[in-house]
């Protein structure tokens, strides 16, 4: 049978089918019976639709098929639109051919189980209505983000998962054995991506990440995707703005595609469409502080990193993302560079979501003082013969140059609305679990 004879069961729901006989596969998301008739609900990737199937309009060997089917068994059923306000959608289909697939075994989730035992089963949990729509949304973005950039004259450009060399600091870096040496796995492009924007000047990449975070919170994840960006020629200014056109870009892409899935998880359309249209403030991170002190009675001392509940806090005081620059340089990446109007902060950013989802975006120019980042490494431990690949990208031709890395599962909760970032990535990796 070719495709086109399948019928989606939102074109059902849509009112276009009316009084036709269609044809339509999917698996049973909910089913009861009593005596002569069985009230099926079908879903496919499209949707819901309440099927009736009565003994006498199908065979009776049919008829027991329908009966006895159970939950997430895969049928093919053929059958007549009907409007019906009391059926959910608001249509029902009176079902004249009724056929299983597959009988599904006892399904092992019900209602109300635990977030643990749902991620056990996360390879059928998956199936879901509030996953379904979650990665519905998460397509969009990441299909948003390769637009944004290919859009805007940046070419897509690969970095090895495999590398020497630390990133993002030694603390997190998953080992891994490659052969008779040891290697890590990529904790960032970064650095890859700085030798490239000196022949292909503006790039980006969306790729797995990995960090061994020990600590367990709603925001960390052990493998991530990170989307990143790296310019010749751009400073901090430049890509905070390019930051804020991204971001604007995914919420115009999810408002227009994500309607329904952002309905289900109780996310408000108006709302993100708003968000997508308003520009987004930049601070330092000593104006932060002096928020924080003023409206929150928070004393934060300078120098310090800030943390969720002081990212909570100074959000409670903006209605969008807000770019926080300047953050001070002691604690920051060896790569980040001083800023010379300002000797005690770095040339760098974050872009932190409102409602608590914390950091979304981080970012930097990128230094070109190598015996500054000499020392830096050193002071971390670092064996800088490791780094000279790196030095090199300064000794010969150097411009000014910055970049920065969006997590696609921070961005995914936020405008998703999650209570917890494992339910942004299909399989989350945590210190605490790496199956199924
Ligand atoms: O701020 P981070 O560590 O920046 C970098 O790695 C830079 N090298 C990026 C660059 O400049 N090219 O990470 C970037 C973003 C964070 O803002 C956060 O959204 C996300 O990656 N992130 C995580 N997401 C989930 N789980 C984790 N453990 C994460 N660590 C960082
Ligand atoms: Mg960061």
């Amino acid at each position: 049978m070719s495709e086109d004879q399948w019928v989606k069961i939102k074109e059902i729901l849509s009112g276009k089918k009316t009084d036709e006989t269609v044809k339509v596969r999917g698996w049973i998301y909910r089913t009861r019976s009593s005596g002569n008739i069985a009230f099926i609900i079908i879903r496919d990737v499209t949707g819901t639709i309440q099927t009736t199937v009565k003994k006498g309009n199908i065979s009776d060997e049919q008829f027991e098929d329908a009966k006895t089917a159970l939950i997430e068994s895969s049928i093919k059923v053929s059958g007549t639109v009907k409007k019906d306000d009391r059926a959910p959608g608001g249509y029902e289909l009176k079902v004249n051919d009724f056929n299983v697939v597959d009988f599904a075994e006892v399904f092992p989730i019900t209602k109300d189980q635990s977030p643990e035992f749902l991620l056990d089963q996360r390879h059928l949990w998956i199936r879901s209505q509030k996953l379904t729509s979650i990665f519905k949304i998460r397509s969009t973005i990441v299909g948003a983000i390769h637009k944004f950039f290919r859009e805007n004259g940046y070419y897509e450009f690969d970095a090895p998962v495999l590398q020497p060399n630390q990133c993002e600091g030694g603390s997190t870096l998953f080992e891994v054995k490659y052969y008779d040496n040891k290697t890590y796995l990529s904790q960032s492009w970064q650095l890859y991506a700085e030798a490239a924007v000196f022949s292909l000047e503006k790039i980006y990449n969306m790729g797995p990440t990995f960090r061994a975070e020990k600590s367990k919170t709603s925001r960390h994840l052990s493998e991530f995707w990170m989307a990143e960006m790296e310019a010749a020629w751009m400073n901090l200014k430049d890509i905070t703005e390019v930051a804020k056109d991204e971001i604007r870009f995914i919420l115009k892409e999810v408002v227009e595609k994500n309607n329904e899935d952002l309905k289900i998880l109780g996310q408000s359309v108006d709302d993100l469409k708003k968000l997508s249209e308003k520009e987004f403030p930049t601070i330092t991170y000593s104006e932060a502080l002096d928020i924080l002190k003023e409206k929150e009675n928070l004393d934060v001392e300078w120098g310090k990193d800030l943390r969720t509940i002081e990212e909570e806090k100074l959000m409670n005081h903006f209605d969008a993302p807000v770019v926080v620059t300047n953050y001070p340089i002691e604690i920051m990446a060896f790569y980040k560079p001083r800023d010379p109007d300002d000797k005690k902060t770095a040339l760098c950013f974050d872009m932190i979501a409102p409602k608590g989802y914390g950091e979304i975006i981080g970012g930097s120019q990128r230094s070109i003082d190598i015996a500054d980042m000499t020392k830096r490494l050193k002071d971390m431990g670092e064996k800088i013969d490791n780094y000279e690949w790196y030095f090199d990208l300064r000794r010969y031709g150097s411009v000014p140059h910055s970049g920065y890395g969006l997590g696609v599962e921070r961005v995914v909760a936020w405008i998703c609305g999650l209570d917890n970032i494992k339910d942004a990535i299909p399989f989350p990796r945590t210190v605490t679990r790496f199956s199924p």
